[in-house]
């Protein structure tokens, strides 16, 4: 049994990261999910705070799964909790172009491996940044995200009215 770190910024959780938080955890035993901050996506719409106790939440089902905020760098995280690796998972071929480079920058700087889960093809349309944006116009995101998620971003957008 071996703890893996899943570092994301998780804005907001959904069901295609459950897939991979399951995975992980069928895989590896143990996973901590690390809610972070992606320089690439300055606003998130919940809070750190929020995303960490919606993802706890969501978890809470899989046996070995602990969620956490860490700042600063995925491999120091990675370091903190004693990861064997990082795992990401992959939707699209898009995903790889992206992933693979941070997962060559980890390895270089720190020495920190990636694996990667391929994710259920199910989930293969589901991205936080369209939540987001369906969620924004009060849309009806519940087909994509777990349903505390749907709860907590129908406080923030209330949905519109049928
Ligand atoms: O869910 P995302 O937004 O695709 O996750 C990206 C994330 C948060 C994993 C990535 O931006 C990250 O690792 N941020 C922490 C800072 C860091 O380690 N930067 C160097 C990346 S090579």
């Amino acid at each position: 049994m071996s703890t893996v770190l899943y570092p994301g910024s998780f804005d907001p959780f959904h069901l295609g990261h459950l897939d991979v938080v399951e995975q992980a955890a069928e895989l590896f035993g143990n996973v901590v999910v690390a809610v972070m901050h992606n320089p690439d996506k300055p606003s998130g719409i919940l809070p750190t705070e929020q995303r960490v106790a919606i993802a706890a939440a969501a978890c809470a089902h899989v046996p070995g799964v602990s969620v956490k905020a860490f700042p600063g760098l995925a491999v120091d995280a990675a370091t903190a909790v004693g990861a064997l690796c990082i795992v990401k998972g992959l939707r699209t071929s898009g995903d790889f172009e992206v992933e693979q480079q941070m997962a060559h920058t980890n390895l270089a700087v720190a020495g920190v491996r990636t694996v990667y889960v391929p994710c259920d093809p199910k989930f293969g349309h589901v991205s936080s940044r369209f939540i987001r944006d369906i969620a924004h116009h009060g849309g009806d995101v519940s087909s994509m995200v777990p349903s505390v998620v749907a709860d907590a971003l129908a406080t923030v957008f209330p949905p519109r009215s049928k």
